[in-house]
């Protein structure tokens, strides 16, 4: 993957626009819950600033309608986080698409919401060229973005003068190849979360790669159908059951493996009050509902991390919100942060795991994508990145 990058360009006296992912969980009054993202994009900030850039930076935040901001699509408590966070303040400027706005070198301001413009998210040449012409450099520091061809992540790299990759880009492309590319065997995926179906594809990819492939929450409830089991009231997709035992053929084919639940917790409902109970799995009655992975599976699925080479994390193996249903998560999430493997873990449930037991030191990297990390790792070709690629050589 070649493309140009901001550190080995010089920015002095030069307009640079940086497209970030600053799109952060809020909570209803509108206060940043969670700033990784936001703290993630400092690099390619200050290495702008400290270099005598004058700096615009833009993101999107939620999916507003186009040609409306309303107050819950603004991006000022995002300003004021990077105010704090730079130690300087930074300037909203709310229509900035025809430029009239100034910026001075060392000088950083947010540009609003860039999915309030029109053609943003159709990836609008006209839209594409206006934003390159503010500009003398355009970064792309937006890997959770990277996966969308809109007009700040693909058609302004066409137009502007030069493009680049920005330091997080460039780290996230790095740790993707390395977990991707030769990975230290074995190559163990932990792939959690509520549905075969929005992860399907990414099953299939890694069921061709991975030595050991755990799956966890409705989806290993979903592999548990298909391998006979009864699951009681737990979520699960039946209608997936056939690709579920496509990909543990895929894998045992390969002499590979997909290590199933052999207990599990189970109760009546999802909630901070429910009864947990710890049973094997053969003992699902038609009421339970499966919320986590019992002791004896959490502790195969720690030795099997204890002795990987690289570990892909995105998802949860249980309920992890609740305490009741926390052991499994917890247990692997310990496992991994005593292992010696190379892991690299993404996805808003992983992150949040990850902040909740406090391993986030001890995890070789912590991507801010979700759906894009998930693309990555299915090898599809991201349209933010071969917009990169293309301007490599100019
Ligand atoms: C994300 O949160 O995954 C990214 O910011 C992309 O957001 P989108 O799914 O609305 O494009
Ligand atoms: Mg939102």
């Amino acid at each position: 993957m070649q493309v140009k990058k901001l550190a080995d360009l010089n920015v002095a006296g030069k307009r640079v626009f940086i497209r970030a992912d600053l799109n952060v969980p809020q909570d209803e009054a509108g206060n940043i819950v969670e700033d990784t993202r936001v703290r993630a994009s400092l690099p390619s900030i200050k290495y702008c600033l400290d270099n005598g850039a004058a700096v615009m930076v833009t993101s999107h935040l939620g999916r507003p309608t186009e040609g409306e901001c309303r107050a819950e699509d603004t991006l000022a408590p995002i300003a004021v986080r990077l105010g704090e966070l730079l130690h300087k303040p930074v300037r909203l400027i709310r229509d900035w698409v025809e430029g009239g706005f100034e910026v001075k070198p060392g000088e950083v301001v947010l540009l609003e919401n860039c999915r309030c413009n029109k053609g943003e998210k159709k990836d609008n040449d006209e839209l594409a060229k206006k934003m390159a012409a503010l500009c003398d450099i355009y970064v792309n520091d937006a890997f959770g973005t990277a996966h969308r061809a809109e007009a700040t992540t693909h058609g302004i790299a066409r137009f502007a003068p030069v493009a680049c990759a920005g330091m997080l880009m460039g780290a996230e492309i790095d740790a993707l190849t390395k977990a991707t590319e030769n990975p230290a065997r074995p190559l163990v995926a932990i792939v959690g979360g509520a549905k075969v179906s929005s992860k399907l594809t990414i099953l299939k990819t890694l069921a061709q790669k991975v030595d050991q492939l755990i799956v966890g929450g409705g989806i290993a409830n979903t592999f548990l159908l298909a391998s006979g089991h009864r699951i009681g009231d737990s979520l699960a997709e039946p209608e997936l059951v056939k690709e579920a035992q496509a990909v543990m053929d895929i894998m045992k084919a390969r002499d590979a493996d997909v290590p199933l639940p052999v207990d599990v917790v189970v109760a009546d409902e999802v909630s901070a009050l429910a009864r947990a109970n710890r049973i094997p799995v053969e003992e699902v009655g038609p009421h339970d509902r499966i919320l986590d992975v019992g002791p004896k599976t959490s502790a195969k699925l720690a030795d099997i991390i204890a002795h990987a080479g690289t570990i892909v994390w995105n998802g949860p193996v249980g309920v992890f919100e609740h305490n009741q249903f926390a052991g499994g998560t917890k247990m692997m999430a310990s496992a991994i942060a005593h292992s010696d493997a190379f892991c690299i873990a993404g996805g808003g449930d992983t992150l949040a795991a990850i902040a909740k037991f406090h391993i986030a030191q001890d995890v070789g990297y912590i991507s801010t994508g979700g759906g894009a990390f998930l693309e990555f790792l299915e090898g599809k070709t991201l349209p933010a990145i071969a917009a990169l690629e293309a301007r490599f050589n100019d």
